[in-house]
């Protein structure tokens, strides 16, 4: 007799190969459009599935997750970050949640190099120039960056995304230092040399480049607050790969455009996806629309990770991704 094949809904467009693959494998309902969905659509799409597969642009806040019907038992999200659920309301309905780790790791690892990198040594205000018909010639004095080697890097979160950017720092030259719930273990502080602070503002005081790596919760909202922006040094380039309402992006801009902080590379926002006007006319600034795991390999992995997760719930096991709302 044939098995009864869950009803997913998958919020938005996926890769072709992973959509394919869950047609195969359950009942899945598409998002053709890619239209992102309404709080009203989510509702109705939580009251008729047995498995939702949001991403980012869904939020699934206790009101959606009250319209649930008795039947949804999963929440596969598409991506690592869980802020736009609430997990907790979740889990006291007994539905569990699931995410994507480790498939991203290197992709959002590289994008925060590159876009440390672009700040400090101006690849796109260099690459405007051209593009606006304004290389008239060399010069020795134009055009200067900032070096990167031999300087101080502040990472704040050292999970595996904080890890894998510390790795690809060390090949650049810079020495880490660390800002985290705990300090990481002896082979990991070995092999990176790292220098942990358990106080966050002593480490900004002190760095030349700061990149967050965190992942957003109550805890860490805002933790780059006016106070703390105060703290780093006018010199310092400041870049985010992680969540925007980590930082208060308005005391970032003011200090930004006053100079009071020399530069930043975005790829998140506060408000996404809107994006604080200030920040726009800054030539000092790098802005990116949220692409730190935009790569076409890394997306087909985390559609399997979401796989993954369906088959091993719908067979009668625990998800390996799941995410426990005590640990947020
Ligand atoms: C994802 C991300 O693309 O996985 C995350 O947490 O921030 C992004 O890189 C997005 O969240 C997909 O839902």
């Amino acid at each position: 007799m044939a098995v009864r094949k869950p009803k997913v809904v998958v919020t938005r467009r996926l890769p072709d190969p992973v959509e394919t693959r869950m047609r195969e494998l359950f009942d899945t309902e598409l998002n053709i459009d890619d239209a992102p969905m309404t709080a009203d659509e989510l509702a109705a799409a939580a009251a008729r599935a047995d498995v939702l597969a949001p991403t980012i642009t869904d939020r699934i806040d206790a009101r959606v997750i009250a319209a649930a019907g008795e039947r949804l038992k999963l929440i596969a999200n598409f991506g690592v970050g869980v802020d736009h659920i609430d997990v907790a309301a979740a889990t006291e309905r007994g539905i569990t949640v699931t995410n994507t780790p480790g498939v991203l790791t290197d992709d959002t690892a590289d994008l925060t190099m590159g876009l440390l990198m672009a700040a400090a040594r101006r690849v796109v205000e260099g690459s405007d120039v051209i593009h606006a018909g304004g290389f008239h010639g060399w010069s020795p004095t134009w055009m200067l960056g900032r070096r990167i080697g031999g300087k101080r890097l502040g990472i704040i979160g050292m999970g595996r995304i904080g890890q894998a950017f510390a790795r690809r720092a060390r090949a650049f030259g810079l020495a880490i230092h660390y800002h985290n719930r705990k300090p990481v273990g002896a082979r990991i502080t070995e092999e990176l040399e790292a220098t942990y602070w358990d106080s966050l503002d002593q480490m900004l005081a002190r760095m030349d480049f700061i990149s967050v790596n965190c992942p957003h919760t109550p805890a860490t909202y805002h933790l780059l607050s006016a106070r703390r922006l105060k703290l780093i040094r006018p010199h310092a380039i400041i870049v985010n790969t992680a969540r925007g309402e980590i930082i208060d992006e308005d005391a970032l801009a003011a200090m930004l455009e006053k100079r009071e902080l020399a530069g930043a590379g975005l790829d998140v926002f506060e408000h996404e996806p809107a994006v604080n006007p200030k920040l726009l006319s800054l030539p000092s600034v790098v802005l990116l629309p949220h692409m730190s795991s935009a790569t076409i390999e890394g997306r087909v992995d985390m559609g399997e990770k979401v796989i993954v997760n369906i088959r091993t719930w719908m067979d009668g096991h625990k998800p390996p991704d799941r995410v426990i709302s005590s640990m947020l």
